[in-house]
């Protein structure tokens, strides 16, 4: 079995921290953050947000600077694709999902839940 890193279903062992103000990611905007010296790109697609790991699994390219095609991120250096709601790799030549995080919004903020142990 292939790792997996979709953590979006998990409930326990989550602690969600606070990123911004949902008023600074609006509608198809992507904002990016660096907590605990892990990269991550967060979307706002149609009103509902999204985390994922913004490294590619392929060769580490730069993905949350890619196009988006419905809720595919197409990473820009050699095209393969993952689900932003789940992190599951959907195009070759990357075969292994990347993180995914739970996102939820509260009093304004948006927060991030990180696995913990
Ligand atoms: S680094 Fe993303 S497809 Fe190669």
């Amino acid at each position: 079995m292939p790792p997996m890193f979709n953590y979006t279903q998990q409930t326990e062992n989550i602690e969600f921290l606070e990123i911004a103000p949902a008023s600074e990611l609006p509608n198809g905007e992507r904002l990016f953050v660096e907590i605990e010296g892990k990269s991550i790109v967060i979307f706002n697609i149609a009103g509902q947000f999204f985390a994922i790991a913004d490294v590619c699994t392929h060769d580490d390219g730069p993905l949350g600077d890619g196009d988006l095609e419905g809720y595919n991120i197409v990473c820009p250096r050699h095209g393969a694709e993952f689900d932003v709601r789940t992190g599951k790799v959907m195009q070759m030549p990357a075969v292994v999902d990347v993180p995914a995080y739970p996102v939820k919004v509260a009093d304004g903020m948006i927060l991030v839940g990180f696995p913990r142990e």
